[in-house]
């Protein structure tokens, strides 16, 4: 794996793989890599979970990073994506991991010649949030085969939700989809609307998504209530379940608006779960880029 930019561009078997070692690694800690690399995390968007997740995935496998703030950088005096990418890449970087408001911001990089990992592209992927989902779902089911998994909320506006829906299927799930249907997205007809009545009821997987507010023009007239009461997993809707279903969301959560606040930490969340899987696929991608070798994909093993 040469590079990571969006899910799509990995086969199954290269998927398979990183989740086999990122599960690996939440069992027995990856050794540090050798060489001590360099890498540098550019945050163009505002970030906790995945930014931070990142850092502790480099410290534990003994890469060193460089820091680097967009707001006292010289991104504020006008510099490219591009120009500064290079800049990283000439003072000896080894790999950059990336969050930028454009969508494929990677397509103007093409002119590198050190990897990207991509961590999220505007509305367009968030390649280790899909990982990371995936390893989640696997943990607890150990199978993707003939489960169903709901995907609830603000679909259009989502980096995961048209990766997660295709690999899923394509592992063996079936996926819905479920919220306003505005925020459905026409490419995604092929799937099954439910309601989230319905949801509930039907899913193995309820995979809430954040109503994306900074990529709205007008929040689409919802209040908290209005649409927590329509489209948001109340505590009463939580009670029809399935005794095994787990609620998932890639967060920050609006508490009392996609799920009750009660809900966020009740027995059959795997939100911080998602978290902690966070780290452990973010290692798994880093430890295969950083050990690509021309034809030798998988140079570091365990
Ligand atoms: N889930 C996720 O990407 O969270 P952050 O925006 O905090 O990184």
């Amino acid at each position: 794996m040469r590079q990571l930019r969006t899910l799509n561009d990995l086969s199954m078997e290269e998927i398979q793989m990183l989740l086999n070692e990122a599960e690996l690694d939440s069992k027995e800690t990856f050794e540090k890599l050798p060489g001590q690399p360099i890498v540098a995390n550019l945050f163009f968007e505002p970030s906790t979970r995945t930014k931070c997740s990142f850092e502790m995935a480099e410290k534990q496998l003994g890469i060193e990073t460089i820091s680097f703030d967009v707001s006292h950088s010289s991104v504020q005096k006008g510099e490219s994506l591009y120009d500064t990418a290079k800049t990283l890449e000439a003072i000896g970087c080894q790999a950059l991991v990336i969050r930028h408001p454009d969508t494929k911001y990677y397509d103007e990089l093409s002119g590198l010649t050190i990897p990207v990992i991509n961590a999220g592209d505007g509305n367009g992927d968030h390649p280790t949030q899909s990982l990371l989902d995936l390893l989640t779902i696997k943990q607890e089911f150990q199978r993707f085969e003939s489960l169903h998994v709901v995907i609830c909320g603000d679909i259009r506006h989502s980096r995961v939700a048209h990766t997660n829906a295709k690999i899923l299927e394509k592992l063996g799930a079936k996926v819905s989809y479920s919220g306003p249907l505005e925020w459905m997205d026409p490419d995604l007809k092929e799937y099954e609307y439910v309601t989230m009545d319905e949801a509930v009821e039907q899913a193995d997987v309820l995979m809430l998504l954040r109503i994306q507010t900074e990529r709205h023009d007008g929040g689409g007239g919802y209040t908290k209530e209005t649409y927590h009461n329509q489209y948001g997993l109340t505590i009463e809707r939580e009670k029809n379940m399935k005794q095994h279903s787990i609620i998932m969301h890639p967060a920050p959560v609006n508490r009392d608006v996609e799920l009750a606040d009660a809900l966020v930490e009740c027995e059959r969340s795997r939100i911080f779960k998602q978290m902690t899987n966070g780290v452990h696929v973010r290692k798994a991608v880093l430890a295969h880029i950083l050990n690509f070798k021309g034809e030798k994909k998988y140079d570091y093993v365990l």
